[in-house]
């Protein structure tokens, strides 16, 4: 079976994308998987990427990049799965077809929907949520719009829209303030916690200001959320290979490494920072957690796999913090590790995704 392995792109997760896959190229089972690996540069070139996979790694607290070298290739719209060399003094060349892509990607153009929306129109399957559930979950004030709709409990939240931040900005302060306690400030459409600060009083809005502009560098529309007192929380879900009712991992419980205010980039990617799989909770909470995972994952219409944050509140309710639909893959993610916890082990893991999305 031929797999693309596309990784890398425009968004601000590049870099962690292509430590996905590295890890993820590294673990594939090469007896049963043919790979191209695609690699798009942060300019949004596809590329053939020749390097060893081992070499997409951090490495003494350096992240990876692709590289600005290899062939330029283009998919091809006619042939399904058709990858295309395009050099400016020849004409195309075919360098592979393949039977499915896994996109990598983290974030915008790659996880919203976007290069769905390209494979789809190139008819070939591949690994993940389609076009609109990619989208939807991208954006968490969406996200959270219909995980609500559905019943499922989120913390309390404020969408702030580029129009209302340039010209209301005196209300919205006004509506954060209400919020109270801490907040934390997220551009609406990013991941890895990118662009995210913690304000620790609502109405300090000199810190609230300088938090907003600093999502708005990544993205005009942001979203303020409550902050939850609480135990950080995770589960990894897969969707189901015979059409049931999706599968859920055990839990795992993040704990922040020392010297952090919260689950940051530096934290996540950078720390000790540490998982306990399976999260040490009382088995009804762990019932819940797992139940309502599957029950956001079928919310947001995902399909392949997704993983699911949630707090668990010192007031004894467990809320929906968000929901990834490529969640990361690297040695400190939560989402292998816990499939490995729950019998999965990581090149079972790859396969189970290529096989769902050949169904
Ligand atoms: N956005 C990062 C990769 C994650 O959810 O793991
Ligand atoms: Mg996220």
């Amino acid at each position: 079976i031929r797999v693309a392995v596309i990784f890398g792109g425009r968004s601000s997760e590049h870099e962690i994308s292509c430590v996905t896959a590295g890890s993820v190229m590294s673990a594939i089972d090469t007896d049963r998987y043919d790979i191209l690996p695609i690699g798009i540069t942060r300019d949004g070139d596809w590329r053939l990427v020749t390097a060893d996979p081992s070499e997409l790694a951090i490495v003494d607290g350096k992240l990876p990049a692709v590289p600005d070298s290899g062939a330029r290739l283009a998919l091809a719209l006619d042939t399904p799965g058709a990858f295309l060399e395009v050099a400016p003094d020849s004409l195309p060349r075919l360098v592979g077809q393949v039977d499915v892509v896994l996109p990598l990607l983290h974030g915008p153009f790659g996880e919203d929907g976007t290069i769905q929306g390209l494979l789809e129109l190139a008819g070939v399957r591949y690994v993940g949520a389609g076009v609109f559930a990619s989208a939807a979950s991208m954006d968490k004030v969406f996200m959270k719009a219909l995980l609500t709709a559905q019943g499922l409990k989120t913390g309390p939240y404020l969408a702030v829209s580029d129009r209302a931040w340039t010209r209301h900005r005196k209300r919205v302060l006004d509506n954060i303030a209400a919020l109270g306690g801490v907040v934390f400030v997220k551009p609406a459409r990013a991941g890895s916690s990118i662009g995210i600060s913690r304000v620790p009083d609502a109405t300090d809005t000199a810190a609230v200001t300088e938090a907003i502009e600093a999502a708005r560098a990544h993205d005009p529309k942001v979203i303020v959320e409550a902050g939850i007192q609480g135990r950080e929380i995770e589960c990894g879900v897969l969707e189901s290979l015979d059409g049931g009712e999706p599968d859920v991992s055990l839990p795992a419980e993040i704990h922040v490494a020392e010297g952090y205010d919260f689950y940051d980039f530096e934290a996540k990617y950078l720390s000790n920072s540490g998982l306990s799989i399976p999260a040490d909770l009382p088995d009804e909470v762990t019932q819940r957690v797992r139940k309502l995972a599957a029950e956001a994952f079928d919310a947001l219409g995902c399909e392949g796999l997704a993983r699911v944050d949630f707090f668990y509140g010192d007031d004894g309710e467990i809320y929906i913090n968000e929901i990834n639909t490529m969640p990361g893959f690297t040695p400190a993610s939560a989402f292998p590790q816990m499939w490995a916890a729950s019998g999965l082990d990581y090149p079972a893991l790859v396969d189970r995704l290529i096989r769902t999305a050949l169904v």
